[in-house]
């Protein structure tokens, strides 16, 4: 027996003396394998324990519970000593001071997309609209079927969705917001909205995952397409100059009839025909239309007493235009010498 508790009490001396060298985690860490692992020397020794007799073998077991809670309270209080040690280091190293003067940048300045939406909303301002907004993650219902784009309509896969669930999406554009707008809102109504909008497509010089739009949407009794096309031209002349010119081509939109596309004279060369409006002398700048009844009565509208005309403006196109932009991706990378021109 005291053999065995002669090795125990030595083992304890050891690790002590080995303990009390270690000044790092991984070290100690090493220690506790070493002795108090399921292959540690503590077990090793305990393996003798079953030679011993029925009076020996609790007198030696104590002897071993005390050497293993020594072991054990020795390095937590050894390792904590450690983690102390070692994080007042890191926080010397990591020192920052505080007081060395930032480079200084300049002020910042709005960003040509934020310029874009605000000069063309201004000019709807000044024309009695109001502005609304909505969220970015959106309903199918507001996305698509109020507007009279059900599932499976061909229309669906030219605008493809990242879809959140079955009926949550991240909306492919502001047309929504119409709807959205009617449900709140009882007519006479004038607004306009922009937004973000998201559709699965790769980025390139002319396409982005996200882009923004502008919906518009003008609800009264006895609006007709002549208020359209006036409040689109003065919209093209305060924006681009008093020489823009205006063109309608018939189109289709499942929420308007009758739905147009809409070019306006090329701002690079005014029509003639050049690099920018590859020859056309027009750019496609937006979609309008008068609003479809059954997308008034959708939002409890009375379609026999009221009519509406509604647009989409693609911000991007716009302002690339009114600032001579060529490539879409600049408009999202952000590089301070881009933004810098916009000051
Ligand atoms: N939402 C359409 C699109 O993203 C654009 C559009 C067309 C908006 C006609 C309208 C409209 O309000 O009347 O392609």
């Amino acid at each position: 027996m005291s053999d065995l508790k002669e090795s125990l009490l030595s083992l304890k001396e050891e690790f002590d003396s080995a303990l009390s060298k270690v000044t790092d985690s991984e070290a100690a860490e090493q220690l506790r394998v070493a002795f108090l692992g399921k292959k540690g020397s503590l077990t090793q020794i305990l393996r003798g324990m079953g030679q011993l007799s029925s009076e020996e073998r609790p007198q030696v077991g104590k002897v071993a519970n005390e050497v293993r809670t020594h072991m054990e309270d020795y390095l937590t209080s050894k390792i904590t000593e450690i983690k102390d040690m070692e994080k007042s280091l890191r926080l010397r190293r990591e020192v920052i001071d505080v007081t060395i003067p930032s480079k200084y940048e300049g002020a910042g300045s709005r960003h040509p997309l934020n310029m874009a939406i605000n000069e063309i909303c201004d000019i709807f301002l000044g024309l009695g609209y109001s502005i609304g907004e909505g969220p970015e993650v959106e309903y199918d219902k507001y996305n698509f079927e109020l507007l009279r784009i059900p599932e499976g309509h061909p229309s669906r896969d030219t605008q493809d969705t990242f879809y959140i669930t079955d009926s949550i999406l991240l909306r492919t554009q502001t047309s929504g917001l119409q709807i959205r707008t009617m449900e709140k809102c009882k007519p006479p109504l004038k607004v306009i909205c922009p937004g973000k909008v998201y559709r699965s497509d790769a980025l390139d010089s002319t396409h982005s995952p996200v882009f923004h739009q502008i919906e518009g949407l003008v609800v009264d009794k006895g609006v007709t397409m002549g208020d359209l096309v006036g409040s689109l031209q003065l919209f093209a002349k305060k924006l681009f100059g008093e020489d823009t010119k205006i063109r309608l081509r018939p189109h289709h939109f499942p929420f308007t009839e009758p739905s147009v596309e809409v070019d306006l004279t090329c701002w690079s060369c005014g029509g003639k025909g050049c690099r920018v409006c590859k020859g056309e002398g027009w750019i496609e700048v937006l979609g309008a239309g008068m609003v479809h009844p059954e997308v008034l009565e959708n939002c409890g509208i009375d379609s026999e007493e009221y009519s509406g005309f509604a647009f989409g403006i693609g911000v991007e196109r716009t302002a690339m235009g009114r600032y001579g932009i060529d490539d879409i991706r600049l408009l999202y990378e952000n590089d301070v010498r881009f933004l810098k021109q916009f000051k």
